[in-house]
């Protein structure tokens, strides 16, 4: 239809040109009529003058609906007035399809009754700031990784093992055998770390958690690069980097969708600036513990509560080092001095966003390994093939994973986990 998108347009001030749009509002006074518009690209104002396009025309044009999808023949023109800095004069209008109406309007709506509607909710313009910020986080994601000599390697979707533990498996049938939808690439990504040495994933993973809390999807997109020749410390370097550097890629290249989020940079820039913190678990719970927190103890797993605490005293993301054995995957290489705690970390967000990367080192002694698949009750056979990465030339690696949807979270300032993703699947949500 050759049409040019607004974005583009404002390489063309003062030409007219061809764009397809949709009405999201639109206001009148007298011989002038403002359209709020969109074409996917960005939000946007258009300006009809009854001497421009005549009153038969202007009359039609007062009357269209919310969503009606229009072409227009417009001037681009400047306007300093919105961030943007473009608006289209219409020279001549014409629909394209009808809308009738259009059950999100300007006025608030519930929550429930907008993810009731996500098809259509995600044409507006928070959402929209939302999804382009996400896309950045993608496309920065490839940029770092590519630009370090990472290799991309896609996992398996369909596994017949649970790197993360059985209870929260998806089971589903694979012919006459049993599989499991992936909760993490992580196992695969060891093998290709053997093979390439750099690699990173970036694919969907599933939990079939039970909780219902502002962090937890049932499918999430996960990144997860490992790393031969790598030890735990190393791999907080690349961790703090990586992550400093797609904050950076947001700041820089989203400007108008961290304003419509109303998040400010200032707060966003203080995120990049590295190193990050860092505090041991042990130190973590004796601070929870001579806070007040009586529900927790050494060997416990922390909840939200704790981890927003502990971030609070933080005004950067922080990494919780070192947890205990127990309650940790059976992958994670045992600390060297200590037998209680492995080598691993969580980086925790600010402001409350909770975790947004769990990463480890891995065990790469054959006989501990054998003996942790054992002692977790995980079937050795299932394993044979991830054990044999460690009978021909095992190396110390590391590798960590960081997930899509709660960095998108933190980085858009908003509140809840479902809106960083395009379609949520919740515990009690698959539709639409
Ligand atoms: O901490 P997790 O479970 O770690 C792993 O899966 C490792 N195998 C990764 C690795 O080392 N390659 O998950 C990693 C991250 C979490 O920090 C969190 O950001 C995100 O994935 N995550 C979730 N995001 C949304 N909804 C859920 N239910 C999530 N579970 C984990
Ligand atoms: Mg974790």
């Amino acid at each position: 239809m050759s049409y040019l998108t607004i974005l583009e347009a404002k390489k063309h001030i003062g030409e007219d040109i061809k764009i397809g749009a949709w009405i999201t509002n639109k206001r009148s006074s007298g011989k002038i009529i403002f359209l709020q518009l969109r074409d996917g690209s960005a939000f946007f104002q258009g300006i009809v003058l009854k001497n421009e396009v005549g009153e038969e025309m202007f009359e039609s044009i007062k009357h269209l609906s919310q969503e009606t999808s229009v072409e227009i023949l417009g001037t681009v023109q400047e306007d300093t007035r919105s961030s943007l800095g473009v608006e289209i004069l219409v020279k001549d209008l014409q629909v394209i399809g009808s809308s009738q109406e259009y059950p999100i309007t300007p006025k608030e709506h519930g929550t429930d009754f907008l993810m009731d509607h996500r098809h259509l909710w995600l044409r507006s313009s928070k959402q929209h700031a939302v999804m382009v910020v996400r896309n950045e986080l993608i496309r920065a994601t490839y940029e770092y990784f590519n630009q370090h000599g990472f290799l991309k390697i896609d996992p398996p979707i369909l596994t017949g093992s649970s790197p993360e533990g059985t209870s929260e498996l998806f089971h589903t049938e694979y012919f006459d055998r049993d599989a499991y939808l992936s909760q993490s690439g992580q196992l695969y990504m060891e093998a290709a770390a053997m093979a390439f040495g750099k690699v990173f994933s970036f694919g969907p993973t599933f939990r079939a958690e039970k909780s219902k809390t502002r962090r937890h999807l049932i499918e999430f997109w996960m990144m997860e690069p490992e790393m031969a020749n790598t030890t735990q410390d190393e791999s907080l370097e690349v961790q703090e980097d990586y992550l400093s550097y797609i904050i950076k890629s947001v700041i820089e290249n989203c400007p108008l969708a961290l304003e419509t989020l109303g998040r400010d940079i200032e707060v966003l820039k203080t995120y990049t600036e590295l190193p990050y913190p860092r505090i041991s678990y042990d130190d973590a719970i004796e601070l929870l513990i001579k806070n007040g927190f009586d529900d927790i103890q050494w060997g416990d797993d922390f909840g939200s509560p704790h981890e927003t605490f502990i971030a609070s005293h933080f005004s950067k993301p922080v990494f919780i080092l070192n947890y205990p054995k127990a309650i940790k995957p059976f992958y994670m290489k045992a600390h060297p001095d200590r037998d209680d705690v492995v080598l691993c970390a969580d980086l925790i967000a600010p402001e409350g966003y909770g975790e947004i990367i769990g990463g480890s080192q891995r065990e790469d002694d054959l006989e501990t390994m054998i003996s942790n698949i054992e002692k977790h009750n995980l079937p050795i056979e299932e394993y044979k093939w991830y054990v044999d990465l460690l009978r021909y030339g095992g190396v110390p690696h590391s590798g960590f994973g960081l997930g899509l949807e709660r960095t998108v979270t933190f980085v858009c300032g908003i509140d809840h986990v479902r809106e960083a993703i395009p379609f949520p699947r919740l515990l009690n949500r698959i539709y639409p």
